[in-house]
């Protein structure tokens, strides 16, 4: 695994490892490269069904094994050189989907690292027995890491809550150490804090007691000023930015120079519409509807936000957002 590890190639460079998490919904093709540009180091795909992955091999019929493998391989496909590296995530909870699912991706998206899910808390994620509820149990985790160790050559990491019911993280890892895992992103608060709170980051800390690999503090980087806190007080090699990016990816680009940057309303709304240009360019024309969700995010603090994100909730096409930025730089 070491000739391929990326990550050890990151920490030597001795800078702290940045890291766009994944985000379901969120973190597409065209948002991770956004990302890159402003200095991302590693980009996590939106998380994607193991299962899904195992039925495109099994389903009874071949159209619908066809129709199930194209839709979720369409998920992760990504530009090997504006997408450096790429990391894809898997959630599920059977180790033999992921044996069949990690052998799929290594073959066909071929990314940089295979990453899996221990902190999902949504339902429907949770009644599979995936996500957090997988990092309840002990065994099974230990089962589905080793599917996937075992099927790819890729560098393996995981994503972890600080804790899931009775297992803390540290318990966790301890059970783990063992296996040859590259990294391990630790969202450092607790299944039942949910999202909102501050990490654990003596928590965090204490994770290099029983991990060897390399370790990600996840969870409240909003500013240039928290993810220098979390940065010093959880000792990790890296950040995993999720919610602190959105609307604003140069982020990214303030951690690594050390100084905040003032991006101009003209600099935003351009930003923004580079990012609608990209998608449609990689998921075709009409997507632009996907995108709203990260278009109210840019205009969150600019002067007559609200009014923008009305009309930004209902834009149906690139020419629409074009004149909403046009009829709004008018105003201002
Ligand atoms: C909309 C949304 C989607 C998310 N999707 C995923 C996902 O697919 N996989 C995952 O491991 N975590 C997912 N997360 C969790 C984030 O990666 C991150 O752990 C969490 O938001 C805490 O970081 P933050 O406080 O910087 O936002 C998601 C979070 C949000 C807000």
């Amino acid at each position: 695994m070491d000739k391929k590890n990326f990550w050890l190639t990151l920490k030597n460079k001795k800078q702290p490892i940045l890291a766009l998490a994944p985000m379901a919904g969120f973190t597409d093709s065209a948002f991770r490269q956004i990302c890159k540009k402003f200095g991302a180091d590693v980009l996590y795909s939106e998380m994607a069904s193991a299962t899904a992955l195992y039925y495109s091999d099994y389903a009874k019929d071949k159209a619908s094994r066809q129709k199930i493998k194209n839709a979720t391989l369409e998920l992760l496909k990504f530009n090997r050189r504006q997408e450096k590296y790429y990391v894809v995530q898997l959630f599920g909870s059977n180790p033999e989907h992921f044996a069949v699912a990690a052998r799929i991706i290594t073959k066909e998206i071929k990314p940089d690292g295979i990453d899996i899910n221990f902190g999902c808390p949504v339902s429907k994620v949770i009644k599979q027995g995936a996500g957090s509820d997988l990092m309840k149990n002990l065994p099974r985790a230990r089962a589905v890491i080793e599917a996937v160790l075992n099927n790819t050559d890729l560098p393996v990491s995981i994503k972890i809550r600080a804790r899931s019911g009775n297992v803390d993280a540290r318990q966790f890892l301890k059970t783990l150490s063992d296996l040859p895992l590259a990294a391990l992103m630790i969202h450092g608060r607790s299944v039942n804090q949910g999202f909102a709170g501050e990490p654990d980051c003596d928590l965090i800390k204490e994770a290099r007691k029983y991990f060897s690999g390399i370790i990600i503090a996840n969870g409240g980087v909003n500013d240039l000023r928290s993810a220098q806190k979390i940065m010093k007080a959880s000792q990790a090699d890296g950040l995993g930015l999720a919610r602190g990016i959105l609307g604003r990816p140069w982020l990214f680009q303030e951690i690594k120079q050390h100084q905040e940057i003032q991006l101009s309303v003209a600099d935003t709304l351009g930003l923004m519409l580079k990012q609608a240009q990209l998608q449609e360019k990689i998921k075709g024309a009409g997507t632009i509807i996907e995108l709203r969700k990260h278009l109210v995010w840019y205009v969150k603090s600019l002067p007559g936000a609200s009014r923008l994100r009305e009309q930004l909730v209902k834009v149906e096409s690139l020419d629409d957002l074009k004149k909403i930025i046009k009829d709004y730089q008018a105003t201002i």
